[in-house]
C-alpha cells in the first residue's frame, strides 16, 4: 500500500530499504524521500520502519544462534 502519496513510497519500498541495510527512519527518509514534503505520512512510515528493523534484527539474532 502507498504510505507516502507525495513521493509515491509504498510499505514494500520501506521494507526493501531495511532489507538493503537501512536501520533507522533517517536512513529510510534519505533513501526514499518519504516524509520530506507534507509530512503526513511520517508517523505511519516510522512505525513500518520500526517494525521492519525489529524483524531484521530478530532474523540476524537467529542467524547468530545457528552459528554457535
Ligand atoms: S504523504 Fe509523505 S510527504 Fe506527503
Amino acid at each position: 500500500m502507498y504510505v507516502c502519496m507525495c513521493k509515491g513510497v509504498t510499505d514494500h519500498r520501506i521494507r526493501r530499504e531495511v532489507d538493503d541495510g537501512a536501520r533507522s527512519w533517517r536512513d529510510v527518509r534519505e533513501a526514499t524521500g518519504c516524509g520530506t514534503q507534507c509530512g503526513k505520512c511520517a508517523c505511519t512510515a516510522k512505525a513500518i520502519t520500526r517494525e521492519a528493523v525489529s524483524e531484521a534484527r530478530a532474523e540476524a539474532d537467529m542467524g547468530l544462534a545457528y552459528a554457535i
